[in-house]
């Protein structure tokens, strides 16, 4: 994908992120990655943290995993730019390891002003990270997902990351169900499959 423009309300919170030194990831990223998409989405999707892909072009999901999530967004009925899709932290864990607890407490404060502007209908957590980072769930996460859980009154679905589901397509069935019950939520029709 290319660089999609940022909508205005976000500006400031880019040029934060942006120039953000908080934690460690600040010292071996090459581009941060704020996230992009649409003001008040459907729906928000939120994962772990950029990979190499998108620490190379800063933007979120644009790797193999993010083009897997690319076609569960277009089958669920939606572009890329209709929703919003962000991460946890906003800088590459060297090696793609698990972001350290301090580093997504530094990071959170961005996302929650991310979403006080984006104002999603909802949230989808992508992994075990996005709903610990964000819900602090416990539970792990192939029990948690298909469950509902609210952020600052927004309702909040778990499921499986994409990259889980490279690595194990015998649990896209599951995810496509969780995928389901958003659309369910948001009173919208599945799209003619394609
Ligand atoms: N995995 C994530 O969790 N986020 C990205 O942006 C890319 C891969």
């Amino acid at each position: 994908p290319q660089r999609p423009p940022i909508p205005p309300p976000l500006a400031p919170i880019v040029k934060d992120i942006e120039a953000c030194r908080l934690c460690p990831l600040a010292a071996t990223r090459k581009n941060a990655v704020p996230g992009q998409g649409a003001l008040q989405p459907d729906i928000m999707f939120v994962g772990e943290g950029p990979g190499a892909d998108e620490d190379a072009q800063g933007l979120a999901f644009v790797g193999r995993a993010g083009q897997l999530l690319t076609k569960m967004i277009a089958a669920m009925g939606y572009t890329r730019e209709q929703v919003f899709i962000g991460n946890i932290v906003k800088c590459r864990p060297p090696g793609n390891r698990v972001p350290e607890p301090n580093e997504m407490a530094c990071c959170l404060p961005y996302l929650k002003r991310q979403i006080a502007i984006i104002r999603p209908k909802l949230i989808v957590c992508l992994g075990a990270t996005a709903a610990r980072g964000l819900v602090q769930e416990t539970i792990p996460i192939g029990k948690a997902r298909g469950s509902w859980r609210e952020f600052e009154g927004i309702p909040v679905m778990l499921t499986f990351h994409p990259a889980y589901l490279l690595r194990d397509g015998s649990k896209k069935r599951e995810a496509w169900a969780d995928l389901k019950a958003v659309l369910a939520r948001l009173g919208k029709k599945l799209p003619a499959a394609g």
